[in-house]
C-alpha cells in the first residue's frame, strides 16, 4: 500500500501527517509507503517549518529531515490513497486528476476521522504556536483511522 499526504506548502501539516503514519505503521509491524508533498512547490527543497519540527519532537515525532515537493500527476501512478488536508488540496488535487479512478484516491484526511464532515486540518502557518499542537492532534487522531480502516 502507498499513501501520499498533500497540503499546501508540505513544510506544515503533510510532512507531520507522514511522519504520524509511518511511525503507527512502524509500530504495528505494517508494510506500508508513505510519502508527503504540497500542491505548491513555494517551499521546493526545503525542510519543515522550525515550529512543526519542534512540535513534532515534542510529541516524539522526528520530521526534520523531510524535504519539500511539489505535487505531480504521476503521483496519481505511484500512490493507491491520496490525502489532502483542506478543501482548497482537495480542488487542487482533483484539477489534475486524469480520470475517475485517479478522482477515487483523493479524501480529506479528517474524513477517516470524523466521516462525512469535510473538516479542514487548520493550517497553522500564519498562526500562533498553539495552533500546532492542534494540528498534531487531528493528525494523530486521524491516523490512527488511517490504520484501522485500510491497513
Ligand atoms: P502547510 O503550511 O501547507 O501545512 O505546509 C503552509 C506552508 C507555507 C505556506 C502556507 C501554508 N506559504 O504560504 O508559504
Amino acid at each position: 500500500m502507498n499513501i501520499l499526504m498533500v497540503c499546501l506548502g508540505n513544510i506544515c501539516r503533510s510532512p507531520l501527517a507522514e511522519a504520524i503514519l509511518r511511525k503507527k505503521a512502524n509500530e504495528a509491524d505494517l508494510d506500508v509507503n508513505i510519502d508527503s508533498c504540497g500542491t505548491s512547490g513555494y517551499h521546493n527543497g526545503e525542510n519543515p517549518d522550525p515550529r512543526s519540527v519542534e512540535n513534532a519532537s515534542l510529541n516524539g515525532v522526528d520530521i526534520s529531515e523531510l524535504v519539500s515537493r511539489k505535487f505531480q500527476q504521476e503521483d496519481f501512478e505511484n500512490f493507491d490513497l491520496i490525502y489532502v488536508m483542506d478543501s482548497s488540496n482537495y480542488k487542487a488535487v482533483l484539477k489534475l486528476a486524469r480520470n475517475k479512478m485517479d478522482e477515487e484516491k483523493v479524501e480529506l484526511i479528517l474524513n477517516e476521522a470524523f466521516p462525512g464532515e469535510n473538516r479542514n486540518v487548520p493550517d497553522p502557518y500564519f498562526g500562533g504556536k498553539h495552533g500546532f499542537q492542534d494540528v498534531f492532534d487531528l493528525l494523530d487522531a486521524a491516523c490512527k483511522k488511517v490504520i484501522s480502516n485500510h491497513l
